[in-house]
């Protein structure tokens, strides 16, 4: 659907949500998803924090993040003054990619006007790109993470963070770089936000 048609159709959060539970764009992640998690939005949010697609756990509850790379962005956001009472979360991909394949092409523009209208409704200052595919979403091409991190940027009428996906973080656990970047960058934008 085009932006206007998006703009149209979801004049609320909550139209958006409850249209995009019934969403079935995508053959495949349709058929085998438990829940669509289309995200958490606390009213008034001045960040927006944007992953790759749910897992086991999000699918299950239909919460974004609450799995181990969420309980590992919970620390870095508290760490750092913000936290998910203040804090929107979602992702690309709204249903969970069989076997947490990353999302294919097709599924990521399917699910792109869902993301689209949703910064739109929420507004937030600043929208955090964590991962290559959030990083793709919001940069219209393939980015590296370690030459984009660390600075935000101007992005469609507000400013854009990138970071690493707190996956890469716990992959390469406590004392690895993403983890101190995740960090470094995730108190710019607290600094930005006045936190
Ligand atoms: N990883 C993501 O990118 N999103 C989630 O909701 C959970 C894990």
């Amino acid at each position: 659907m085009s932006p206007e048609v998006m703009r149209s159709n979801y004049s609320s959060l909550k139209a958006l949500v409850s249209a995009a539970q019934s969403c079935v764009l995508c053959d495949g992640l349709s058929a085998t998803r438990a829940t669509v998690v289309v995200g958490h939005h606390p009213k008034g949010a001045k960040v927006l924090v944007v992953g790759e697609a749910p897992g086991a756990q999000e699918d299950e509850t239909g919460e974004p993040f609450v799995g181990k790379s969420g309980q590992l962005l919970d620390v870095v956001l508290e760490g750092v003054g913000l936290s998910r009472a203040t804090v929107a979360i979602t992702s690309v991909v709204k249903c969970r990619p069989p076997k947490n394949r990353t999302p294919h092409a097709g599924e990521i523009a399917n699910c792109a006007p869902w993301i689209d209208r949703q910064v739109e409704l929420i507004n937030p200052l600043v929208v955090v790109a964590m991962g290559s595919v959030a990083a793709k979403w919001a940069m219209g091409k393939a980015t590296k993470i370690g030459d984009a991190h660390g600075q935000l940027m101007s992005w469609r009428d507000r400013e854009l963070m990138i970071t690493y996906h707190p996956s890469a973080a716990l992959r390469f656990g406590p004392r690895g770089m993403p983890l101190a970047a995740m960090r470094e960058d995730f108190t710019v934008v607290a600094d930005r936000v006045g936190v």
